[in-house]
Formats: C-alpha cells, structure tokens, sequence
C-alpha cells in the first residue's frame, strides 16, 4: 500500500467514527426525562450471575434481596428475573458481547444486578468482543457511574460520578492499526454527554447536602476533550451557586486520595470514564479493598447495580470462588434498593453491611478456607438487618470508631 492509500484508509475509518458519534449526540440531545419509579408497577428486578466468582456473590445477594422484599414481591409491587446466558462462554458462542436475547430480557427489566463478566483480552483464548459492561452501558445509556466510598472512622464520604459512556470507552473496540506500527484509539468527550453526568454530580451534592464538588480532568494536556469537560462543568457550576467546586488533575488527585490530612475535604468527584475507572479502584482500596465497593450504572429509563470487581478467575481455578466475598454485590444491591425508592429498607442494608464487613466481623472473608464462605456471609447480613437492636448498634460502632 502506497502512503496515500494508508492515509486515505483511515481517513475512511475516522470518518465512519465521526460519523456515528454525530448521531450519538443527536440522539443525547433528544434524550427523554428520567423514570419515575414511584409511578411504575411492578417494578422488575433482573439477576444476572456473570461469570467466575459472579454466581457466587449473586446468589448469595439475591436471597438477602428477596427476603427483604419478600411482602413487595407477594403484593406485586416488584417482580424478581433470573436472566441467563450473560456468560462468556455463551458471548463467545454467539460472538456478540451481549446475545440478542439477553439484550432483550435485559432491556424488559426496570433495574439489574449484575454479577461481574470476563472482558476479553488479547491472548486470553476468548475472541475480541467488547466488554459486556461497556456494551451494557451503551445499549442502556448508563451514564452516570455512581461509586460512594465511606470510611466514617476518618470522616471520608466520597461519591465518585464517573461519565461512563463517553472517553476512551466509547469506541475503544474502534481504533485503527494504520500501519504495523501505528496504532491509534479514539477518546470522545460531548456537551451532552459531559453537561449531564457534571448535572448529576451536582444535583447529587445539593441534595445531599454537600459542600463542594471536584472535578478531575488533565485539561492541561489532553487540551481538547479534557478541556471541554472542564468548560462545560464551568457552566454547569453557575446552576449551583450554593455549591462551591474546584478543578484537580488526575495525577495528583490520585496522590491526595493518599494524603490522610487531605483526603477528608473531597465529597463529590466528577470526572470522565477512564479516569474514573482508575480513581474509583484506588479510593475502593482505601476502604478495605475493591471487594467492598458497590457501583451503580445509572440511566435515565434503566439502571444497574453491579460490583467494581472483576470476576476474579484466579480464585476459581484455584477452586475458591465460594468463599468470594459478596459485600460489594450486597452493596450493590444496597443501592439499588434505594435507587427505586426503598430508601428505608436500603439504608438498612447499608448499615448491616457496615456491621458485618466493617466493626462486629463475626466472620470474617479472607477469600480462601481460612475464613467465611460466602453464602455464610449473606446470612449473617440478613439476620443483622432483622436484629432490631440494629440502628443503636451501628451508631455505637460509629462513635467509638471515631
Ligand atoms: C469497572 C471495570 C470495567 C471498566 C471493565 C470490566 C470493563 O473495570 O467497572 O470499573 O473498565 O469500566
Ligand atoms: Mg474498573
């Protein structure tokens, strides 16, 4: 091929690229209100196992989550699913990183939980689909990744919003090797997509209660996109005159997550997908580990709840997925209760988790035989939500941890 051909090659590629990402935003501008769950019955609940430690911590999930909507789910007022088929072996099957008909079931249910899914890699055996959480987000339009890390001993109360559909994400399946040599990826950042993720951060902190917002970018480099992220949160922030924020970059946020005089101050974090992902990890780790964090992909007509974990293959080969620790599906599951308008039940949940995971620790999840297994684990959640010495209890764990 003659240089022109190359070139002419990928113009042809970037052109499709742009192409699709100008109906994108034509679509985000047309985009509808948001549900109102309140109004909606039954409201469907979707269980999606995933693959490796995934079934697990699912199930272990689901029975503290239908017991605790077990009158709502006899009354009709939520409907549990059990939807198959989001496994790797099923995608590689099918080639398709979410099959058609898991698409559709998916697509029927008004919220999810979701066990994590293997994204392929090169060299791991499986074929080059795309990750099932990106497509999930995309098909879904989840834009909003909602990540809290707590640590009410040292006075952290983080909410990460991670945009989640835009970013290196968006066409990371769609880069271009233009020569042996050359490879190039695409990062997309919109005023759409951009205006609504920074809205949500904010509206978040306002009612909430919250001081201050954060956002993080590397506007300083990445002059274009990261730019554009940081003018349009300029114009968002004029919305919230009682909400005060300031501008970080990447680099050293992540070193001031590890500045324990520091760390207290931040409360809302905004930032785009990648950065997200990297900081949302870290901060988890914080807390106790990524096996303690729960996520929450949010939309405006649909929403799933999910770990921030992968599927930890290792841990089944070396045949210890039961012992895998559900707190963060729990979590999840947490903040799904309270997403479609259980806030009380939610909280609750919230709470025994803390009791469990964080201060009593009867049993203990080391991830291997020395400690719980994790169906053990989901049954002493569910009785500490049932104890009705709980509120007092937590509060008294709070205090003296303080
Ligand atoms: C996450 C995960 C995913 C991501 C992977 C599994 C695609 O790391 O939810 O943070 O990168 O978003
Ligand atoms: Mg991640």
């Amino acid at each position: 091929m003659t240089n022109e051909q190359t070139i002419a090659r990928a113009k042809q590629h970037f052109g499709e690229v742009v192409a699709e990402q100008l109906a994108r935003v034509e679509r985000l501008r047309r985009e509808g209100d948001w549900i109102d769950y309140s109004a909606v019955s039954p409201i469907v609940i979707g269980m999606i196992g995933g693959d490796g430690i995934g079934p697990t911590i699912g199930d272990a999930t689901q029975k503290v989550l239908e017991h605790l909507l077990a009158d709502e789910a006899s009354s009709g007022r939520v409907e549990f699913r059990t939807i198959e088929g989001l496994t790797i072996e099923n995608r590689a099957a099918k080639m398709q990183s979410i099959p058609d008909d898991v698409l559709e079931a998916i697509k029927g249910c008004h919220v999810t939980l979701k066990g994590p899914t293997h994204t392929p890699e090169k060299g791991d055996g499986w074929p080059n689909i795309e990750s099932a959480n990106v497509s999930m987000r995309k098909e879904l339009d989840l834009f909003a990744n909602v990540r809290p890390v707590r640590i009410p001993k040292e006075g952290i109360d983080w909410t990460f919003f991670r945009e989640n559909t835009e970013d290196i994400y968006a066409v990371g399946s769609q880069g271009i090797n233009v020569t042996q040599d050359l490879a190039i990826d695409f990062r997309v950042i919109t005023t759409p997509g951009s205006e609504r993720i920074l809205d949500a951060a904010f509206s978040h902190a306002a009612r909430a209660g919250k001081r201050r917002v954060t956002v993080v970018t590397k506007a300083n480099i990445v002059k274009t996109t990261d730019g554009k992220f940081l003018d349009v949160a300029k114009k968002v922030s004029e919305r919230y005159p009682d909400i005060e924020w300031d501008a970080w970059y990447i680099d050293i946020m992540t070193a001031k997550l590890l500045d324990v005089k520091r760390r207290g101050e931040f409360e809302v974090l905004a930032l785009p997908n990648l950065y997200g992902d990297i900081l949302t990890d870290e901060a988890a780790e914080i807390q106790g580990g990524v096996g303690t964090a729960g996520s929450a992909n949010i939309g405006k007509r649909h929403a799933m709840f999910e770990a921030i974990h992968g599927s930890a293959p290792r841990m089944v080969m070396e045949n210890r997925a039961q012992y895998a620790d559900p707190s963060s599906l729990l979590r999840a599951g947490a903040m799904m209760l309270e997403h479609v308008g259980f806030n009380e039940t939610g909280a609750r949940l919230h709470k025994a988790i803390d009791v469990c995971g964080m201060y009593e620790r009867k049993l203990r999840m080391t991830g291997r035989s020395t400690g719980a297994p994790s169906d053990e684990f989901g049954q002493y959640v569910m009785d500490t939500v049932e104890d009705p010495a709980l509120d007092s209890k937590w509060q008294s764990y709070v205090e003296a941890a303080g």
